[in-house]
């Protein structure tokens, strides 16, 4: 069955949100790049890639369901943060936003009773626990450093690892 206009509208914007993401955390990376912290710049970069991927599965869905895919504008973004901790405050801030969206879009579409959206939406769910978590433990950590440049430099080492 073909999507509702309404529902795509609602998914479009989560689209928009998850590219707005992507576009965010690539200034993030930016910013870890101008201070030479590589670990963090690398690991931002792929979790900038991961939203892109998230915003391309919302297009694929889209399409496959005959809706209209419309690519809104995102918005200009920063590129410099007071310090890594704040960056990566916002960075969590921002996840438990996408939290709530995608909680509201799978209400909606249980409104709607559009059971195949709210399916697909329960991957969004699960990858949202796992992404807050993951953010959550970094802002830990950065605290625990606090004005610790051993421990700054040893946090951005292990995110470095990531693959
Ligand atoms: Fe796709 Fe991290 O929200």
């Amino acid at each position: 069955m073909d999507i509702s206009k309404a529902m795509a509208e609602q998914l479009n914007r989560q689209m928009n949100r998850e590219f707005a993401a992507y576009y965010s955390y690539l200034g993030m990376s930016a910013y870890f790049e101008s201070l030479s912290l590589k670990g963090l710049a690398k690991w931002m970069r792929q979790q900038a890639m991961e939203e892109q991927g998230h915003a391309l599965k919302i297009y694929d869905f889209l399409n496959s369901r005959n809706g209209l895919v419309e690519l809104q504008p995102i918005p200009a973004v920063a590129a410099h943060y007071s310090s890594p901790l704040a960056a990566f405050e916002k960075a969590l801030e921002h996840e438990r936003g996408v939290s709530d969206a995608i909680s509201k879009l799978r209400t909606f579409a249980r409104e709607q009773d559009d059971q195949a959206t709210e399916v697909f939406l329960n991957w969004f769910i699960a990858e949202q626990v796992e992404e807050e978590d993951v953010a959550s433990e970094i802002v830990d950590r950065l605290r625990l450093a606090g004005d610790s440049k051993d421990g700054l430099l040893r946090i951005d080492h292990e995110l470095g690892k990531r693959e």
